[in-house]
């Protein structure tokens, strides 16, 4: 048996994947207030953004569940990104920072579900900041694609 015929299967199929031009799914989580409204300014700046990524919105960052990121890998996603406001601008006072808090513990679990922790990315963008919320999208579609695909999401 070779070392190659050894290597998971899946691992065989990222490459795969890889070779044909992979185009990472990304999911990114918008608070209302800041970064929704950065992502919109975005579009409506017609700033390049990789078309990889689609965005729920969500009322604020603190209102985000880790079971969210984690469903939304488990689900497919190559990655997921959490854009809010900058800390001392959320409209709910400390919601950020309470994903802040969230997002290490976050890392671990989904590192300890066998992925690499930066397929999560946790970004602060204003809703006048919509060349920080492309930027932050571009970063993440290239660490993922360095990355490869999520094994969760392959399918034959
Ligand atoms: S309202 Fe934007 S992060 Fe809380």
């Amino acid at each position: 048996m070779t070392a190659t015929s050894q290597e998971p299967k899946t691992a065989t199929k990222s490459k795969r994947k890889k070779a044909k031009g992979f185009e990472p799914r990304i999911v990114a989580f918008c608070c209302n207030w800041c970064s929704y409204a950065g992502a919109d300014l975005a579009g409506t700046s017609r700033m390049q953004m990789p078309p990889n990524v689609r965005i729920i919105r969500v009322n604020c960052t603190g209102r985000i569940d880790p079971s969210f990121i984690l469903d939304a890998l488990n689900q497919g996603a190559d990655g997921v990104l959490i854009s809010g406001c900058h800390p001392g601008d959320c409209h709910y006072s400390t919601g950020n920072l309470k994903m802040q808090a969230r997002f290490a513990l976050l890392q671990k679990m989904v590192e300890s579900a066998g992925l690499e922790p930066e397929r999560i990315r946790l970004q602060w963008a204003s809703a006048a900041e919509g060349d920080v919320f492309t930027e932050g999208v571009k970063t993440m579609v290239e660490t993922v694609k360095r990355l490869g695909p999520n094994p969760a999401g392959e399918s034959d």
